[in-house]
């Protein structure tokens, strides 16, 4: 119920004004969002390779209403991307489709990703499409697929564990060997296209995981370069233990190493856990968001974990 009504009032404008004007929905937000800046950004990653973990970077935003705001968001991803190339950081982008147009024009969005993916192709870098509410999937996979029949291999996307469909969708992706980022799923979406119940998503993840760990065995590891660089391989984008202590145990029997796939986590989630499983050999990345965008992304932080709901309440009235 709790988790319903917040994911509804992300979308509120209403709520966004009243959230967004109290300063202490920054305070709580700014624990899962890098800053307002791209330099802020860039410093919170510098300190996250330091540590040994690398970054896929997310200039906040969705649901753009027009296309002058989505070639401002695909600006802003191309700048991202320089940047990280200019600094030699470990890091690459995430983008959601919303940003850079789906949902004002297709063809507009598909000139958009064209833009971001040549140019992350030109400068050797990789870039993760991010997969929102289930009225979005099919264009996303389209646009997806036309990126591989173009030739552009250094594009992959999300596939979320909660959805009936996604195993279909991830075999055919793995067939033609996407990059896929295995997550469950942040949105709220109806029992007829997804599993209402937390056991079954957590099922349908690790089932998912096997067919991911399967594609590895099948097409071979991709080999991780001189300085460190991991290629685009199966990720694991959870913060559950027990997602992640099932698959390295698959790994494990199917006798791949622990470079065979990658864990993901978001900015300022279990940091605890990030180092353990950075300390156990395993490649991490961390979803490192940044903007003024945040109102979204914070709402579906919140609806997560009634905790962090409690702990921005209790905040607010100690103001
Ligand atoms: P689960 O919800 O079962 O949580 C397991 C444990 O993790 C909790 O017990 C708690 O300890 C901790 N935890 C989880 N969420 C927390 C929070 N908000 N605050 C504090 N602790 C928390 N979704 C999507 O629909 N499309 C996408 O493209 C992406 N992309 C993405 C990238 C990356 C790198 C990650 C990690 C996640 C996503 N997601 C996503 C979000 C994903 O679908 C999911 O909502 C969250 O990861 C939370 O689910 P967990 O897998 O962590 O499990």
């Amino acid at each position: 119920m709790l988790r319903a009504l917040l994911i509804s009032l992300s979308k509120a404008e209403w709520a966004k004004r009243l959230v967004t004007r109290w300063k202490v929905a920054w305070k709580v937000a700014s624990r899962f969002i890098a800053g307002e800046t791209l330099e802020e950004a860039m410093q919170v990653i510098q300190n996250l390779n330091a540590a040994g973990l690398n970054a896929t970077v997310d200039y906040l935003g969705e649901h753009t209403t027009d296309a002058e705001e989505a070639h401002r968001a695909t600006e802003a991803t191309l700048a991202i991307l320089e940047d990280i190339a200019r600094r030699n950081l470990h890091a690459n982008v995430s983008v959601k489709l919303s940003a850079i147009g789906l949902t004002v024009d297709r063809a507009l969005c598909r000139q958009n990703l064209e833009r971001i993916v040549s140019h992350a192709r030109s400068l050797g870098n990789f870039v993760r499409v991010d997969m929102e509410d289930s009225s979005l999937v099919d264009a996303t996979l389209d646009l997806i697929h036309w990126c591989y029949d173009q030739g552009y291999t250094n594009v992959g996307v999300a596939i979320q564990s909660y959805l009936y469909r996604s195993e279909r969708d991830t075999r055919r992706l793995v067939e033609r060997r996407v990059p896929i980022r295995l997550v469950k799923g942040a949105y709220k979406e109806p029992p007829e296209i997804a599993y209402p119940r937390k056991q079954d998503v957590d099922a349908n993840f690790d089932r998912l995981t096997d067919v991911l760990l399967q594609g590895v065995v099948e097409a071979g590891v991709p080999q991780i370069s001189a300085d460190g660089r991991i290629p685009p391989i199966p990720a694991l984008a959870t913060h559950d233990e027990a997602r992640i202590r099932y698959a390295q145990q698959r790994a494990e029997r199917l006798g791949l190493p622990k470079t065979a796939l990658e864990f993901q986590m978001l900015y300022g989630i279990r940091r605890d856990l990030q180092q353990e499983l950075v300390r156990a050999g395993y490649p991490v990345r961390i979803y490192v968001p940044f903007g003024t965008h945040w109102y979204p992304y914070f709402m579906r932080r919140l609806a997560e974990r009634p905790a962090n709901l409690w702990f921005f309440v209790s905040n607010f009235f100690r103001r």
